[in-house]
């Protein structure tokens, strides 16, 4: 994974091109060189598809056109030098698909394109309240002929099966033939394919007057999809009657119309899509499938669909929204990252998942690693409903097989599982040895999963439906992964990668050794469970799992007494690994910026023989467990491994961020956090336009409602310790919590919490134990 960027270390001057707004994101000019970055921030999406902010009409500048489809895949031959036993045959990769937002404009024979056109004024607006996208310029294609233009368009999250544009031009101080070519194009290519190939087929299509379809099949994985489209012309609110030409190329469909329209007048293009896929309909029906979708939606016209839409927008923001007074800085980027997790995953489908760069982009393939459990899995826990975080945990199951086939490619027997580090189907697809064989920290995060929406919903049966299955099969495999080890005479884990990807094939890492510790102990004391309260569901467990308790268990316990901790007694901290103080030991700030990030200026080798950590690693493991970690220890931790931190993994600052809190580190904590949350916005790290950091999302939201509300859930109930940052007037969140909505409000002398939905509740405020009944709030004063 050496190809993600990181964070520079010394503070980075913003870019200002996008203006602080609390529920927007605007751009005031069109800047050409900005253009790809602005089609990753400004991107829509609706849990099913996603689209970044391609322009409707022509564009010849540079643009990454990005249409996606979510869990549908291509699996790209795999490319690599030296090929090893274990690797897969290909890397899954998330497709451009089809493009359905197409519209041509000619104006009087000339094709509208603000790369060769003339702008006067350029605006553009990405509202993160109603979940739509507009534009509005003013652009003149031939001297003296002005054109006011206005575009407008949504995925819809109320149907997820929908697209809808409304596009419209008024010529200013002409009369002008306007043509509107809406189209739907199939012949489009991913910029990330290994071997330049084409990954979809188009297998049929057609035109006629007023509606054009589509269906491309992917080649290799066969997925199919099916694009359709209706529009509707109107001049200043009335039908035209403009004539059609019927356009059906080679994978390009759609009709042409064109008219005049008088200066001053307005004429508006409606567009509507429907996408639909074989991961939900047979392939012999897509075709009917998607007409029927979109009748539905032609039927209920733009402003419904807009008004459905919206509605469910208002309803996500009624559950996740977190309000920062006091700080247009934070406040935008907060909601920015809210916005995007919502409009990747609705949580509707257990086949589907989250992958790093969410519908912005093609990096990481679109696939799913580890950051869904160790990142994301809170966020939805606490922002909707239990189904949502549930299918995420739901979507390891079913890949339970799968992934005890992967780690029978390494090796291991019996039902041990290994998780794949990258996957779209549960196959692993990452093919560096040194993250696909080692890494195997993931396994841990999975388990943890499970702990975490157990300890959040209560519902323990999840874990004798579900759960055990998954934790049973990764303890085998931590069981067979350690060896004993006589010199230490302890359970060794070796020839490891940790978190921090800046150190390879190492021994004992920390953090991988406490989450395979952990996670023996959690399945024992599962198990246990199982048999203590549901005796035949615990043998159901037993003998589908085929898994002989006494023989299995064995040495267990041995191992999670006798595992091996590096640690330094002299520095009182735990070691990243044997060899962490081997190292050369440097601080961040003794970098030279221009250096900065190393993973784009060192030598692979330079960097593994550097003690410089691209994320949190034994932080990671510190944040997970920090209720077995007394302050003392947490803080001589974080003094050592911050310092050397680079951040060069998005994934990083939130949690440093979150223990810097805890520790009353507040500048840092603040610093932290405005890095995570405006990464993108602000484009730290100059590779915006690749697509924005989906799952270091979950880790903003994390920062600011586990580190400055304090947020936890231990022993069935919420606990508080807020702490603000100077810089806030006032911070509230809302929070799902089982059968409540909850509103908590602080700021720097007071605690408000509303009981708003849901019965009485008991919640731990700073170490006392309030009662709020249901529909009533809770005052408490505070010191901040
Ligand atoms: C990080 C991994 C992460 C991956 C995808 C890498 O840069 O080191 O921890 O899983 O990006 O976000």
């Amino acid at each position: 994974m050496k190809w993600s960027v990181g964070f520079h270390r010394k503070e980075k001057k913003m870019n200002n091109h996008y203006k602080v707004n609390e529920w927007s994101v605007i751009e005031e000019a069109f800047h050409p060189e900005m253009q790809e970055a602005s089609e990753s921030i400004f991107s829509l999406g609706n849990g099913r598809m996603g689209q970044r902010a391609n322009f409707e009409e022509a564009y010849s500048g540079a643009s990454l056109q990005g249409s996606y489809i979510a869990g549908i895949y291509y699996p790209d031959k795999t490319r690599v030098g030296w090929w090893k036993n274990g690797y897969p045959e290909f890397f899954a990769k998330v497709l451009n698909s089809p493009n359905w937002i197409g519209i041509c404009v000619e104006i009087d024979g000339h094709k509208l394109d603000l790369h060769t056109c003339t702008l006067h004024s350029f605006r553009r607006e990405l509202n993160m309240k109603h979940g739509f996208l507009s534009r509005s310029f003013t652009v003149s294609c031939e001297e003296g002929k002005m054109l006011e233009v206005n575009v407008m368009r949504f995925l819809s999250i109320a149907d997820d099966e929908i697209g809808a544009i409304s596009y419209s031009v008024k010529p200013i101080n002409f009369d002008a033939e306007i043509a509107f070519t809406p189209y739907i194009d199939g012949n489009v290519k991913n910029m990330d394919s290994n071997y330049d190939e084409h990954f979809w087929d188009v297998i049929d299509s057609g035109a006629k007057e007023g509606s054009a379809f589509l269906i491309s099949k992917t080649r290799k994985s066969e997925f199919s999809a099916s694009f359709a489209m209706k529009y509707e012309v109107s001049i200043d609110g009335e039908q035209s009657d403009w004539p059609v030409e019927l356009i059906h190329n080679q994978g390009f469909v759609g009709n042409k119309v064109k008219g005049r329209v008088l200066k001053g007048k307005e004429v508006i293009i409606y567009k509507y899509v429907s996408v639909v896929s074989s991961m939900n309909y047979p392939e012999k029906d897509l075709l009917e499938s998607g007409k029927k979708s979109l009748e539905r939606a032609f039927n209920l016209k733009f402003d419904t669909l807009f008004k459905n839409h919206q509605e469910h927008w208002e309803e996500n923001w009624s559950r996740s929204d977190i309000i920062i007074d006091g700080d247009p800085l934070a406040q935008q980027g907060i909601r920015f990252n809210i916005f995007h997790l919502n409009q990747t995953y609705s949580g509707r489908d257990e086949r589907l998942n989250i992958g790093p760069k969410g519908f912005t982009g093609e990096k990481y393939g679109g696939s799913t690693y580890w950051d869904t459990e160790a990142y994301l899995v809170s966020f939805y826990l606490s922002t909707a409903n239990e189904d949502v975080a549930r299918n995420l945990l739901i979507y390891r199951h079913k890949h339970l097989q799968r992934a005890i086939e992967n780690a029978e490619k390494l090796g291991f027997k019996d039902g041990a599982a290994l998780y794949p580090m990258v996957t779209m189907d549960g196959q692993e697809c990452h093919n560096e040895w040194e993250i696909t064989f080692e890494e195997i920290h993931r396994n841990g995060a999975i388990a943890y999963a499970i702990y975490n929406y157990i300890r959040y919903t209560g519902n323990k049966d999840y874990l004798l439906d579900y759960g055990l299955d998954v934790l049973i099969a990764i303890s085998r495999f931590w069981k067979q992964r350690v060896n004993w080890s006589d010199v230490k005479g302890k359970y060794v884990i070796l020839g490891v990668t940790g978190p921090n990807e800046y150190e390879n094939n190492v021994n004992n890492n920390w953090y991988t050794n406490l989450m395979a510790q952990w996670t023996l102990k959690y399945t024992m004391e599962s198990l246990e469970y199982a048999k203590n309260n549901d005796a035949f569901r615990f043998k159901e467990i037993l003998s589908r799992n085929n898994f002989n308790e006494k023989k299995e268990i064995d040495n267990w316990s041995d191992i999670v007494e006798n595992m091996c901790f590096p640690h330094s007694e002299e520095k009182n901290i735990f070691l990243q690994q044997d060899g962490y103080l081997d190292k050369e030991q440097r601080f961040a700030s003794d970098l030279d910026p221009s250096e900065s990030p190393i993973n784009q200026h060192w030598s692979w080798d330079r960097i593994l023989r550097s003690c410089y950590i691209k994320q949190a690693d034994v932080l990671q493991g510190i944040y997970f467990f920090e209720e077995d970690y007394d302050l003392e220890t947490i803080k001589a931790n974080y003094d050592f491994y911050e310092p050397r931190t680079l951040h060069e993994s998005s994934l990083s600052p939130c949690v440093h961020s979150i223990l810097a809190n805890r520790l009353g580190y507040d500048k840092k904590a603040y610093e932290l956090y405005l890095r995570t949350s405006r990464l993108d916005i602000d484009d730290y790290n100059h590779e915006v336009k690749e697509g924005l950091h989906i799952t270091s999302m979950g880790g903003t939201w994390m920062s600011v409602v586990y580190g400055f509300g304090g947020f936890r859930v231990k022993d069935d109930m919420i606990h508080l310790n807020p702490h603000l940052p100077d810089q806030w007037k006032s911070l509230s969140f809302r929070i799902v919590f089982r059968k409540n909505e909850i509103r908590i409000h602080i700021n720097g002398s007071k605690v408000v919490i509303e009981n708003e939905k849901g019965p009485r509740l008991e919640i731990m405020l700073k170490g006392k134990n309030v009662i709020i009944e249901e529909k009533s709030s809770f005052l408490q004063n505070i010191e901040n």
